[in-house]
């Protein structure tokens, strides 16, 4: 009943430590050199490795990330189940980047920075929180504790998903017609929606031109989602007026891309979240108790919809 790290030592040093203490009963392994491999039952891994058939018996591969999208399902038997990272360090982190890129935006920060970098001293008019809305698309885990940490600034606040939500203080939009309402009322869109053949190529020229003039993004998906020149476009023409930006395609950008000097865009190197190890062994202990009990477990990815 072997459980494989199959990730960076120093993650896997605090993971080992962790089974070890709460679940002795599971041999943990980061060495798929020496470990049965018809022991491996479960799998913890960024990437689905080459050799994976030789696990004969697994049963759950769980994603070190909170994103399935670098997975390639056809690789993987269909009763093994997948399950992404839910754990509170990339919920916590998530939520301050996105209150951080909110309230830069919000607050005019790039505009700032660019009359810094010219030596003007000047203030801009500063429309109050309460004047302006912010829109998440992806109303999943991350979507909602986003939503929920910027509730105290007093921005009117929405959401869309695929399937219809009901969160207290959120309009919450689906489907298509939500879609285009969700837009034509957001100033700050943030978003945070797996990729999958849906969602690749999203963020067209299409769907930015729904926002409202002056509008800005704070892309937190994934790099495939975002068309890089309907971007820029935007922001060229002053449709959108800023854009924070943590995910590219691809990852790092070339050194000549535009995003690394454009004075709109705040570029960050997918950063904004990251698996914090402590609570992510936690978090996979927990769902190993789960799948012991019977129960599915918690961010079990359904293969069909890529998320
Ligand atoms: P979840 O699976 O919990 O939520 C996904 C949300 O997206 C759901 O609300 C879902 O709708 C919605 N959605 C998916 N496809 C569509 C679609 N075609 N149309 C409308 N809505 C759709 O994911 P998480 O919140 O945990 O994570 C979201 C993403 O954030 C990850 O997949 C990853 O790409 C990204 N991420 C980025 C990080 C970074 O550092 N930049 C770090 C961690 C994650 P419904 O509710 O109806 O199912
Ligand atoms: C993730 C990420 O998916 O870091 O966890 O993007």
């Amino acid at each position: 009943m072997t459980f494989l790290f199959h990730s960076d030592a120093a993650r896997g040093a605090i993971f080992a430590e962790a089974f070890a203490r709460e679940l002795p009963e599971i041999p943990f392994s980061m060495d798929p050199a020496t470990v049965d491999p018809d022991a491996v039952r479960h799998l913890i891994t960024w990437t689905i490795p080459n050799n994976l058939a030789r696990y004969r018996h697994l049963e759950m591969v769980f994603s070190i990330g909170a994103g399935v999208d670098q997975f390639t399902m056809a690789a993987l038997p269909d009763h093994v189940k997948v399950v992404r990272m839910v754990e509170d360090g990339i919920v916590r982190m998530m939520q301050e980047y996105a209150t951080m890129a909110v309230l830069s935006l919000h607050r005019q920060i790039p505009a700032y920075r660019a009359q810094q970098a010219n030596g003007v001293w000047r203030a801009l008019p500063q429309p109050q929180a309460t004047q302006r809305r912010v829109g998440v698309l992806g109303l999943g885990v991350l979507g909602q504790a986003v939503l929920e940490r910027l509730k105290p600034f007093g921005f009117p606040l929405a959401g869309w998903s695929r399937s219809p939500r009901q969160l207290d203080g959120v309009t919450c939009h689906h489907g298509a017609d939500g879609l285009d309402t969700l837009l034509a009322e957001t100033d700050i869109l943030i978003v945070l929606l797996p990729l999958t053949p849906e969602t690749r190529g999203f963020l067209d020229a299409s769907l930015l031109a729904k926002l409202p003039k002056g509008a800005a993004l704070v892309h937190t998906g994934r790099g495939p989602q975002l068309d890089h020149a309907a971007l820029l476009d935007a922001l060229d023409s002053g449709h959108l007026s800023g854009a924070v930006i943590d995910v590219t395609d691809p990852e790092p950008l070339p050194p000549d891309h535009p995003f690394w000097s454009h004075p709109a865009i705040l570029l960050t190197p997918h950063i904004a979240s990251v698996t914090q190890p402590d609570s992510a062994a936690q978090a996979v202990i927990a769902n190993l108790r789960r799948h012991r009990a019977g129960l599915d477990p918690v961010g079990l990815v359904d293969r069909r919809r890529g998320y």
